[in-house]
């Protein structure tokens, strides 16, 4: 096999708006609902918020011109809904806007394409006030917004995403509470789920509609790799239910306009799914121009035994209520093998399986890996330099897989690490470092980690070198 990536391959790396910008109050901007839930106690690490997050908003110039340094083909960003249409309603601000005006002309200067997701997680607060997803009014105010948004940079960005990980919008977000806006609510999960998808289906057409024709949309979905403990009837039960939950509760309206069937029966106890007008299948089925899927590790499951403690190792944190809304008796097993400093078990064999899955499941619709990357324990050394040996072999080993997956077949075009640098981890705060740049976060320095000169040569040569102490 040759460890060459095919000419045009997409280098980048991902961040989002609530994780890096900072200047939370400033020019307009009103409270997300990820500024509430850190700013309640007791929601994140630390109580950590992204207030100031890592300044981004303010050294932008500077961040760009270290994404230069590395070789950068392409940087993915997400647009803060509550910077650009404060209320989530009405005409957009244009402070706002010019933010974005600049981050892209200053990607476009260094030629570095822009991808933007218009959504990674930051509802504006007053639409949660008004409903939040469960209320179906959300996912017009998205298609709204998504149209200012296409109307504002669609001639100058081509790489559109409308949703960066539906899945934990919904269950996350409102069955087991881990994330904003805190809700554990399970009927009200699947309601998301739906508007959530609706809300693509939507603001993929509105995009159209606002943009020039030659622009690409995508969505990004965290689609889980789930294997069976066992070969047991029940334990692959198991695994079907939790992948229509996880995953054909998206991909199947998004991508072939018709949830999975069974999903119906197995969640009857929490909703008669009566939120689902006629004509919303058709809405949510749009043409796609690529799939975007975020991949970090596998799932384990079993049937629950009713005998034993329910093994919840699901990696999505803590909390005594479920994200598998309907699931009935599922239990999670930590997966064996090294694990990241976020407890997730390390295994590139299933991202080759992910991107193979998605080739045969939407033969033809180009793939993009929109995230995949560790969280290390990394310290600068007395010398300065930040070595991160462990994030360097993580990379090389999925890296490997995405090029086998090509050579397989796959039609992959790009590959954006996560994340550029350090920054906001959601509930865990700043505890966790994700990045190939290094942030001080007393001074808000930023230092290229071992691994981001690492992948500046692998972008420098389109070659995959032998694997790092081989
Ligand atoms: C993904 C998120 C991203 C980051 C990584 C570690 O689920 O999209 O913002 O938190 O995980």
């Amino acid at each position: 096999m040759s460890d060459r990536f095919p000419p045009g391959f997409l280098w980048g790396a991902a961040t989002s708006a609530y994780q890096i910008e900072g200047a939370a109050a400033q020019d307009g901007r009103t409270p997300s609902i990820w500024d509430t839930f850190s700013h309640t106690p007791g929601r994140t690490a630390g109580g950590d918020t992204g207030d100031v997050a890592v300044d981004h908003y303010h050294r932008m110039r500077e961040d760009v011109a270290l994404m230069a340094e590395l070789g950068l083909t392409s940087y993915r960003f997400s647009v803060s809904w509550s910077r650009v249409q404060p209320t989530g309603r009405g005409p957009a601000v244009q402070r706002g806007l010019d933010f974005y005006r600049r981050l892209v002309d200053e990607l476009l200067h260094h030629g570095i394409a822009p991808a933007l997701t218009l959504y990674h997680w930051d509802l504006p607060q007053e639409l949660e006030d008004a409903g939040g997803w469960p209320a179906r009014e959300t996912a017009y105010r998205f298609a709204e917004y998504g149209a200012l948004v296409g109307a504002a940079l669609g001639d100058r960005v081509e790489r559109w995403t409308t949703l960066n990980e539906p899945w934990c919008s919904a269950f996350l977000g409102y069955a087991s509470g881990v994330h904003a806006p805190g809700r554990t609510d399970p009927a009200a999960s699947l309601r998301a789920a739906h508007h959530l998808n609706l809300a693509h289906g939507e603001a993929t057409s509105a995009l159209r509609a606002a943009m020039p024709a030659r622009n690409q949309i995508a969505v990004s979905l965290n689609s889980a790799v789930v294997r069976p403990r066992s070969q047991d009837a029940a334990d692959l039960d198991a695994v079907r239910r939790i992948d229509d939950l996880a995953n054909g509760i998206f991909h199947g309206p998004m991508l072939h306009g018709a949830y999975p069937e069974r999903l119906f029966a197995d969640t009857a106890s929490v909703t008669d799914w009566s939120f689902v007008h006629d004509g919303d299948p058709r809405a949510i089925h749009q043409p796609l121009d690529a799939l975007g899927l975020n991949y970090y590790t596998t799932s384990l499951v079993s049937a629950a035994d009713p005998h034993g403690a329910d093994a919840r190792a699901d990696g999505h944190g803590a909390s005594p209520h479920s994200p598998w809304p309907g699931a009935g008796a599922v239990a999670f097993h930590q997966p064996p093998g090294e694990r990241t400093a976020m407890g997730w078990t390390i295994d590139p064999s299933g991202l080759y399986d992910l991107l193979l899955r998605y080739a045969k499941e939407a033969p033809g619709l180009p793939l993009l890996v929109t995230e995949n990357g560790a969280a290390c324990d990394d310290a600068p050394g007395p010398d300065g330099a930040v070595h991160d040996p462990d994030r360097i072999r993580y990379l090389h080993g999925h890296l490997a897989s995405v090029r086998r997956a090509i050579e397989a077949g796959a039609d992959v075009r790009g590959y954006y690490l996560w994340s550029l640098m350090d920054n906001f981890e959601w509930s865990y705060g700043f505890g966790k470092r994700f990045g190939a740049v290094y942030v001080d976060y007393a001074t808000l320095a930023r230092t290229p980690k071992a691994s981001a000169r690492w992948y500046a040569e692998l972008i420098r040569t389109g070659e995959l070198p032998p694997a790092p102490g081989a």
